[in-house]
């Protein structure tokens, strides 16, 4: 059913239901230099699900071209971590998939060669599709085969013309973030080997909700999968859900593995992991709306805390500017007035301001200097590690505030 009134879900048509709205947001990993503070483009974010194929997905969406381009900010591999959990992933390729004659793996979203550069020193033939030039060059610096452009049905298209089929289209943190996922999944179906296989690592609606982290909705990320919903996608487009597991990335993604219909028998892991979010309700629209009141609650809590500790004469930092950083102080509201300034590590953010909400970031040395009496914890993924290293904050009577699950003083 195509719904005109509203917003259409961008697979299936059908009508997408608003459960949580963040307000005016501007693009979340876009850093301004102080004189260009005045010229920020903002959307709004809100997020819905498709009442037939439960898709949760951005109501409204940035061109891609904002969000992708010659000065993309994300690394992949400046993690080590990352580069580990890639270079499992390419070694697990070329172990299983990529045993036949000249086998051949497509990477949608190669980014800086995380995963493709241990296929290209294998010598087993590739292509990395990555929009984003900076990124796509430290690739090629690695022996990595990039092409410039976005995927979709096209690309696909002329990549099987001058490749031949491939036997591995692979994405990683990547496919959530095309809006024109039909188009994708359309490209696979002239991409692949008949029994090709599209593997793919994403964030977790289930997770997004049990650790209450609205704040990893921004611009970039269009999709929410669950299993479910992914499921249903691929079927509209002849292709079947094959494999689905959990993996530890970002807090807990989900690795999922689509063939052709009828080519593979699914794990049982598909039946186990459907049959997990149909009981415990994670489509429901009650389980989506409860999400979106808890995320009004935590911003009543977060701004009472801040006020009142300015009220107290008490002084507050932000610790890390993520992208994260941006949607929730854009949408609580949050300016200099209740935290001065940010610090984050990253050079390249430094001397910026945090887009929206203007907070300027400084480098973690303005932290260490003068210890304030709370630091606000943007970067919540990495608290074990921070707060391990800023033991002497806390020896200092310094307290950590945290906003996830809920508002809370560690
Ligand atoms: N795969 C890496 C990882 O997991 O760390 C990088 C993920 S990064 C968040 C997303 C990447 O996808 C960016 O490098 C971006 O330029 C690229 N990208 C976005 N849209 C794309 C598209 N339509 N086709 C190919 N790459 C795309
Ligand atoms: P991420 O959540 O996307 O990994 O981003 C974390 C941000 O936090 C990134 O900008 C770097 C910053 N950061 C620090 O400033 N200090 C730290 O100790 C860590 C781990 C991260
Ligand atoms: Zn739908």
């Amino acid at each position: 059913m195509t719904d005109i009134s509203g917003y259409s879900c961008r697979v299936c048509g059908g009508k997408v239901a608003e459960f949580v709205d963040l307000g005016q947001q501007p693009t979340a990993n876009g850093f301004l230099l102080p004189h260009e503070a005045d010229d920020v483009f903002l959307f709004r974010l809100a997020v819905g699900a498709c009442e037939d194929c439960a898709l949760v997905q951005l109501l409204d969406e940035v061109p891609q071209e904002f969000r992708y381009h010659a000065n993309y900010r994300y690394h992949a591999s400046g993690s080590a971590s990352h580069r580990k959990h890639f270079q499992g992933n390419a070694e697990h390729f070329l172990r299983t998939e990529l045993t036949g004659p000249d086998p051949f793996i497509v990477e949608i979203g190669c980014n800086d060669g995380v995963m493709l550069g241990t296929i290209a020193a294998a010598g087993v033939r590739h292509l990395g599709v990555e929009p984003s030039t900076n990124v796509a060059e430290i690739a090629e610096a690695k022996g990595v085969r990039v092409l410039r452009q976005f995927f979709d049905e096209q690309t696909a298209t002329a990549i099987r013309a001058e490749h031949g089929p491939a036997d591995v289209v692979f994405g990683a943190n990547t496919i959530c973030h095309i809006a024109h996922i039909g188009s994708v999944l359309r490209g696979l179906d002239t991409l692949l080997t008949p029994n090709g296989i599209f593997v793919f690592e994403e964030p977790y609606l289930g997770t997004l909700i049990d650790g209450m982290a609205f704040d990893q909705i921004y611009d970039e990320h269009v999709f929410y999968f669950s299993v479910t919903s992914v499921r249903n996608m691929a079927e509209q487009y002849g292709l079947e859900l094959v494999d689905a597991e959990h993996i530890p990335m970002h807090g807990g993604e989900i690795r999922y593995t689509l063939a052709r219909a009828g080519a593979r028998t699914p794990k049982p892991a598909v039946a186990q992991l459907l049959a997990d979010e149909q009981a415990r309700g994670l489509s429901d629209p009650e389980t989506l709306a409860q999400f979106g009141h808890r995320v009004e609650k935590i911003r009543e809590d977060l701004l009472a805390l801040l006020n009142d500790l300015k009220a107290k004469g008490k002084t507050v930092v932000g610790y890390g500017a993520p992208a994260k950083c941006t949607t929730v102080t854009n949408y609580c509201g949050i300016g200099t007035d209740l935290v001065p300034f940010v610090v984050d590590s990253t050079p390249a953010k430094q001397d910026h301001l945090v887009p929206g909400a203007n907070l300027p970031v400084r480098p973690p040395s303005e932290f260490t200097d003068a210890y304030p009496d709370y630091a606000l914890l943007f970067a919540w993924n990495h608290a074990k590690e921070i707060m391990a290293n800023e033991e002497a904050f806390r020896a200092s009577g310094g307290q950590w505030i945290v906003y996830v699950p809920e508002v809370h003083i560690r």
